[in-house]
């Protein structure tokens, strides 16, 4: 918390910081394997980003970023696990005016997070939620602000419909992302995904499996999509640091032909060989480090 190791109990922030009181602020979620971040300057230089286009000033450097991400790993009760870097805008005085808040505060939290372990075994059900992603003239999803009631109220509707997770639309109906993870859908042997332009987050994962797809010969590219390519998809998946990659079984009742899929399956393979070998053996990321 600023700077000192602490147990979580202990962490706390005043009720006068604007990150709790308006959702100002953004913040990264961060897998660790084997004690060591996975793609963590990519995390690092997207917080930059989302504070940047939040002109939200960061407190701290990217050295001193990767520096205290190494000692929460170290400090962190298992080897793997999972990271929020949060950043807030920090205290001031009531009113959503920035400018009274003089300091922003970081946080690094350590856990275990597996909340999509089930729907990875058995497939995700997915609905496609009534609730349209905010467009980039309003809050542009590619920012990872605190502010996630966008995607929580489709969330709420996957609740309600007993579905693992929820694909939103844009205004103009087409596929965005899901309510914490990219999405990817299979069709004839093609690795499509829509632009991050159409609403979504530029996933971290969603790059990695860009990445591994091209290092397999998989014909991949980004392309606006509908309900209509989800429903009639060999396969679909989706990807995010919470949830690796989860194959899905049907979306809105119409079962996908392949879950896992045959892609799917390399790729996920291809993804937990890459983890091995960026994270097994290696010190924990260090100051200026290549990843
Ligand atoms: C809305 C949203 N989309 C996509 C993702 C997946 O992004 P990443 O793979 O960088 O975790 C996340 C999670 O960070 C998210 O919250």
């Amino acid at each position: 918390m600023n700077g000192r190791l602490m147990p979580a109990a202990e962490a706390t922030v005043s009720v006068f910081d604007h990150g709790l009181l308006y959702g100002d602020g953004v913040f990264e979620g961060i897998r660790f394997y084997h004690r060591r971040a996975f793609r963590l300057q990519a995390h690092l230089a997207r917080l930059t980003l989302s504070a940047r286009a939040l002109a939200l000033s960061l407190p701290w450097d990217q050295a001193a970023l990767t520096r205290a991400v190494a000692e929460t790993i170290t400090a962190a009760p298992d080897d793997a696990g999972y990271l929020r870097l949060v950043v807030t805008r920090g205290v001031g005085a009531l009113g959503i005016d920035p400018r009274s808040c003089r300091q922003p505060n970081l946080f690094i939290i350590a856990d275990r997070l597996d909340a999509m372990a089930e729907a990875r075994r058995r497939g995700a059900r997915l609905i496609i939620a009534a609730t349209r992603r905010l467009g980039a003239d309003g809050l542009d999803p590619r920012i990872k602000s605190l502010n996630y009631l966008n995607p929580i109220l489709a969330r709420l509707e996957a609740n309600r419909a007993g579905a693992d997770e929820a694909v939103m639309l844009n205004a103009a109906g087409r596929v965005t992302e899901g309510s914490a993870d990219n999405l990817f859908i299979v069709q004839g042997g093609r690795l499509l995904t829509p632009p991050a332009s159409d609403g979504a987050l530029a996933g971290i994962t969603r790059a990695v499996v860009l990445e591994l797809a091209a290092t397999l010969g998989i014909a991949a590219c980004e392309q606006p999509l509908t309900p209509y390519d989800l429903y009639t998809a060999d396969e679909c998946f989706l990807t995010g640091t919470a949830a690796e990659l989860v194959p899905v079984a049907d979306i809105d009742g119409r079962p996908l032909s392949h879950c896992p899929g045959p892609l799917f399956s390399r790729l996920d393979q291809a993804f937990r060989a890459l983890i091995e070998r960026e994270c097994r053996n290696k010190p924990p990321a260090v100051t200026g480090e290549a990843e």
